[in-house]
């Protein structure tokens, strides 16, 4: 299956049928986010398999865990990384990818980054000086019964837009903020229209591009809400990173070479020259070559 199609089939799923995924299979996922693609190769991301799930929802908060939602995952992965500038934007980037991967597997996952706390997680752990919890997802077969159905729902109910995705003229604009966005450039928006579709925090899709000639400029939506930062940790970075991702692989998969650049520019200037307003940050930069 392309990248793309599995792009459109990722869902969160938060019910999981009991049947435990072969080992091989749960390996293959941890080593797909082991060997992802990163955004700054000198931030050390670890993701640890928890084999026996109920461990990690035993720990989750009250209505989760063994109560109502997640309890059911039978396994789970939990992402930790260095934290240092960019770790977030960083594990948005590669997580995905293994979120991605497990999809194309079969398997049911759910990025979860709020219904824990890294102190109850981070015994479980074997935490490193200066590492932090970001975020977990179960593993595991989709509960595609109406009970599992219902619960998606409900929690999609109270995510913004009922899980809806904004459409791609809000979220992508020409050579100026604002500016509509005139290109017949398939492709573009092919990998714009992937990364439309990335999950978020509540849904609350932060990201917004701009698109200059050979360049696409990505920024975040700085607002805090529905408790998107968390523990010094600004999930709307997180957001971005996923969001990132999903052009990347989409570009990648349809033959361009280009990456995105992270640092060694400045952001200020880069927001003055294309009219980004104050409460957005220029996180990215991705050339085509
Ligand atoms: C960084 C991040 C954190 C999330 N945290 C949670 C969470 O704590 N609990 C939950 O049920 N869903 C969580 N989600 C899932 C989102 O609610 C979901 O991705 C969004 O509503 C879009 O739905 P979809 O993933 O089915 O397309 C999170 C998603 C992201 C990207």
């Amino acid at each position: 299956m392309s990248v793309r199609a599995v792009i459109r089939k990722r869902i969160s799923i938060r019910h999981y049928k009991p049947t435990p995924v072969p080992e091989e299979v749960l390996q293959a996922v941890v080593d797909s986010g082991e060997n992802s693609v990163a955004l700054d190769d000198d931030i050390g991301v670890r993701f640890q398999l928890i084999t026996e799930g109920r461990l990690v929802a035993e720990r989750m908060a009250f209505l989760t865990g063994t109560r109502f939602l997640f309890g059911s995952a039978p396994h789970f992965i939990i992402a930790m990384s260095e934290e240092r500038p960019l770790f977030m934007l960083n594990m948005g980037f590669r997580m995905e990818q293994m979120i991605l991967f497990a999809t194309a597997q079969g398997l049911g996952t759910c990025w979860v980054g709020g219904l824990f706390t890294e102190e109850r997680i981070g015994s479980l752990l074997n935490l490193q000086k200066g590492e932090r919890v970001i975020a977990l997802t179960p593993v595991g077969y989709p509960d595609t019964s109406f009970y599992g159905r219902l619960a998606r729902d409900i929690i999609e109910v109270g995510a913004m837009n009922r899980g809806r995705r904004k459409a791609l003229e809000q979220i992508a604009y020409g050579a100026h903020w604002g500016m509509p966005l005139e290109t017949q450039d398939s492709e573009l928006l092919e990998a714009l229209e992937c990364a439309r579709l990335a999950p978020s925090w509540a849904n609350t899709q932060p990201w917004r591009f701009l698109v200059d000639v050979k360049k696409v400029i990505a920024a975040a939506d700085t607002t805090s809400r529905y408790g998107n930062i968390r523990e010094g940790k600004h999930y709307y970075c997180l957001d971005v990173g996923i969001a990132m991702s999903h052009f990347f692989l989409a570009a990648r998969e349809m033959g361009w070479q280009g990456s995105w650049q992270v640092a060694g520019f400045d952001p200020l200037q880069i927001a003055r020259e294309h009219t980004i307003p104050q409460g957005y940050e220029v996180l990215g930069i991705y050339r085509r070559s």
